[in-house]
């Protein structure tokens, strides 16, 4: 069973970026957690960061066959981008949508998101900890199929 762990814009930048907000730990800390859970949940997990909407639909595209689910925290794209959850909705792959703050604190235009509608679920508010909640979730999930 194999997991595509997708991070949006601006995620490369974790460890230095707003750290009030998003925590200390970078993005390869991150992806390092997510392979070592991979590992105690006998998942393959694959890991990639792009700061652009169309290189994560590719990737998107790219995981149908491939991949049995994906991990996904689309940054701001999250907020703005039909694209990306016209190609969710093309693929049919289990997505669980992370955000490691709780956007439904936030400003007004974080609390919608174009994702959720798309997504089997959404994991938000708990750090570098979400990613490890989502992976979780869809080993369940798919056990289950
Ligand atoms: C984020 C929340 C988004 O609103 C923001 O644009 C990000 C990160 C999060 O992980 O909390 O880039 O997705």
């Amino acid at each position: 069973t194999s997991v595509l762990i997708l991070n949006g814009p601006n995620l490369n930048l974790l460890g230095t970026r707003q750290p009030d907000v998003y925590g200390a730990t970078t993005m390869s800390d991150i992806e390092q957690m997510c392979i070592d859970a991979g590992e105690r949940l006998d998942l393959s997990v694959t890991c990639h960061q792009s700061n652009h909407e169309g290189v994560m639909i590719d990737h998107i595209h790219a995981a149908k066959g491939v991949h049995d689910g994906i991990v996904l925290n689309a940054g701001a794209y999250t907020h703005t981008s039909v694209a990306l959850m016209d190609a969710i909705a093309s693929v049919e792959l289990p997505v669980v949508e992370v955000h490691l703050s709780n956007i439904h604190a936030r400003e007004a235009f974080r609390q919608h998101s174009y994702i959720a509608p798309v997504a089997v679920g959404q994991i938000c508010g708990f750090g570098a900890q979400g990613y490890i909640m989502a992976l979780d979730a869809l080993a369940q999930r798919l056990a289950a199929k």
